[in-house]
């Protein structure tokens, strides 16, 4: 039995979802069948955070960095995005979680555009679990647009350039009312952040871990959770 089953989950973890390409590449597969198998694991896991009573999971799916990859692989995962909303929908309608979309959505096709806002909208009164999911989103250009936003709101004379604070300029990034990860996990044996929740990351705890994200199942978050559980947060304290 792991060590956590008796202490609290965090209230918010994060996960950095990678390692499918490698994962397919192993089996001699194409990368588009990691991707696939990468979805499977997280609606896995995003039912065992609402079986834990963690109460926000934020999963990086695309970044803004990842139009750099070949057009087929792409169109591969927006293609597999469109078909797993449909069913995360669906599921999220018997299971009462949440959706929420943090990254610029407006480069995604019509439908894709379409079926996020649907699921938020469909979702928003869900308390059982709130999924944030991370679609063309980058660290940097959430605050790069949390500034153009305070700048022009200066510039139409609503704000001075004083009244900003830590607290205020949370308030204009996607993650607005959610509070800050305690705990964020990195499968795949890479240690970077990839421009992942750049801002609210200040004083969460990072795990990374070597398993491949199509891999990565309840045991091994149960083993971040007790590694998170293992850590000294001091928050600059003693
Ligand atoms: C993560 O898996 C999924 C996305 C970035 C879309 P990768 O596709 O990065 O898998 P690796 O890192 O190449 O194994
Ligand atoms: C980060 O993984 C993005 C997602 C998992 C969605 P990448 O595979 O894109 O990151 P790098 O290229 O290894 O830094
Ligand atoms: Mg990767």
């Amino acid at each position: 039995m792991p060590e956590n089953k008796n202490l609290t989950p965090p209230r918010h973890i994060a996960i950095i979802m990678d390692g499918n390409g490698r994962w397919a590449k192993n089996r001699g597969l194409p990368r588009t069948a990691g991707h696939a198998a990468g979805a499977e694991s997280f609606r896995k896991i995003a039912n065992y955070c609402r079986t834990l009573g963690v109460q926000y999971l934020t999963v990086y799916a695309f970044s803004t960095e990842n139009w750099k990859r070949s057009a087929e692989e792409v169109g591969g995962i927006m293609k597999l995005l469109g078909r797993y909303l449909k069913e995360a929908i669906a599921d999220m309608e018997k299971n009462h979680v949440c959706f929420r979309f943090f990254g610029d959505l407006s480069k995604l096709s019509p439908d894709l555009q379409k079926l996020c806002r649907e699921a938020e909208e469909r979702s928003g009164t869900y308390h059982e679990v709130q999924v944030n999911f991370c679609l063309n989103y980058g660290g940097r250009d959430e605050i790069v647009r949390a500034a153009r936003t305070f700048a022009r709101e200066v510039a139409e004379g609503k704000r001075q350039p004083e009244e900003l604070t830590e607290e205020l300029l949370s308030g204009y990034l996607y993650s607005a009312g959610v509070p800050d990860p305690e705990l964020i996990i990195r499968p795949s044996g890479e240690k970077r952040t990839s421009n992942f929740l750049l801002w609210q990351s200040a004083y969460s705890e990072f795990v990374f871990m070597n398993v491949l994200w199509p891999d990565f199942g309840p045991d091994d978050l149960d083993e971040a959770i007790a590694e998170y559980h293992r850590r000294n947060r001091r928050f600059g304290g003693v």
